[in-house]
């Protein structure tokens, strides 16, 4: 039940990141969209720990195997790419022309492991 619960949030997670680059160039809408996808899959990791202790199991790598190894790096390093985004962001809404490219070229790196971790999420179940 949960994992189904799980599952949907992290859909609606996905298509609500791609509608938010989509309007990347509204940066009032982009700027609140990104913020709710980044907050939101926080809260969604928050919630996997809470009921299935996620952390203690991903720390034990000889017991898992490839395709969850390879799940929760993905996953780790998106987690990792939302503070970038994040730090990035801030600093072409302060002005700073130079770290444009920088999110840019992070936001499509955040997108494409978003979507692995997505896709490899089915593979784990
Ligand atoms: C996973 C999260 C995010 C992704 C994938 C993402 C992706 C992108 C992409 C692809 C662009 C277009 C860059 C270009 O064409 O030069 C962009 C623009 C921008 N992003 Fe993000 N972004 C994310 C989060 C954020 C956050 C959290 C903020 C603010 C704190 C932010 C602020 C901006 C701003 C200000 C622009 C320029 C918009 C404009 O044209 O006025 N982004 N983003």
């Amino acid at each position: 039940m949960s994992t189904l619960f799980f599952q949907i949030q992290s859909t609606l997670i996905v298509l609500l990141m791609f509608y938010g680059v989509y309007h990347r160039t509204n940066r009032y809408k982009h700027v609140k969209t990104m913020k709710t996808c980044i907050i939101w899959d926080l809260i969604l990791i928050v919630q996997i720990e809470l009921t299935r202790g996620a952390i203690a199991q991903a720390s034990n790598p000889i017991e898992n195997n490839t395709i969850l190894n390879i799940h929760i790096a993905l996953a780790l390093s998106t987690v990792l790419l939302y503070f970038m985004m994040f730090y990035t962001g801030k600093k072409v809404i302060a002005g700073h022309a130079k770290y444009r490219k920088k999110h840019k070229v992070l936001g499509l790196t955040t997108l494409t492991l978003r979507l692995s971790t997505f896709i490899t999420s089915f593979l784990v179940l």
